[in-house]
């Protein structure tokens, strides 16, 4: 096959032509490089960190392993709906939008971290997003989301003290589609020890299912832990 494999696709909305999700998602190693391309060497990618804070925050292996599982969810159960608690500059956001088209975008920031606005503004465009200012715990917040529930995936990643964290699953778990995922960000993460401890803690519960996804060998240690609400 001649590369790229269409020049034209992507550039008018954003979206992966049918071509291109087509080679993506059968190519791990593919995703996997093209997301080391954007991040830094201390998430594992291979950009030297220039302080623009235009860089993707998530670790390359994680985040190409959860893509794969979710497409391969994908087959069973559409993911329509989508809510993500931390949204900072939307760039974890976009790329997951690039492989499943949400109907439905929520997302909820207090924007109290510091990120690139031009990265904020560019992930804005091309695609179904509301997005909720405020505390992801406060009924006003909690309320909003509420409105555009049921949602097929839920990704946790606000603030990340113990109170917040179980805050956000006991708002969320009860707006989550049959089928559903809940997912949380920096299960692994020794500067947030509290999302591993209210996560293990779920662990012990009867009616989700687990699976982790964790990569060792980055300075930056992150891990995403995926809650399969099972009825
Ligand atoms: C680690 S960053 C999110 C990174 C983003 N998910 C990504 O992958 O690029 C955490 C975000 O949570 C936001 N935040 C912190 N406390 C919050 C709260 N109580 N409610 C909503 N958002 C909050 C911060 O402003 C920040 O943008």
């Amino acid at each position: 096959m001649a590369w790229p494999p269409d020049l034209n696709y992507g550039t008018r909305d954003g979206t992966l032509n049918e071509l291109s999700q087509k080679l993506l998602s059968k190519s791990k190693k593919l995703i996997l490089e093209i997301l080391r391309q954007q991040t830094t060497l201390e998430w594992g990618g291979y950009r030297l960190y220039d302080g623009t804070h235009t860089h993707l925050h998530q670790n390359p292996e994680e985040l190409a392993d959860f893509i794969f599982y979710l497409l391969k969810y994908q087959k069973k159960k559409k993911l329509k709906k989508f809510l993500i608690i931390g949204y900072l500059d939307g760039f974890t956001d976009a790329i997951l939008n690039k492989f499943f088209q949400f109907e439905e975008i929520v997302a909820v920031d207090t924007f109290q971290e510091a990120g690139s606005g031009l990265l904020f503004r560019a992930n804005l465009k091309f695609k179904n997003l509301t997005i909720i200012c405020g505390d992801s715990t406060s009924d006003r917040v909690v309320n909003n989301f509420n409105k555009f529930a049921p949602y097929d995936l839920v990704f946790i990643d606000g603030n990340h003290s113990y109170d917040f964290v179980k805050k956000d699953f006991e708002n969320t778990k009860n707006v989550v589609s049959k089928g559903g995922l809940i997912c949380f960000h920096d299960i692994k993460a020794p500067s947030a020890p509290d999302v591993g401890k209210f996560y293990n803690t779920l662990k012990k519960e009867k009616d989700y299912t687990f699976k982790e996804f964790y990569c060792d060998w980055t300075p930056m240690k992150t891990g995403i832990g995926v809650v399969h609400k099972k009825k």
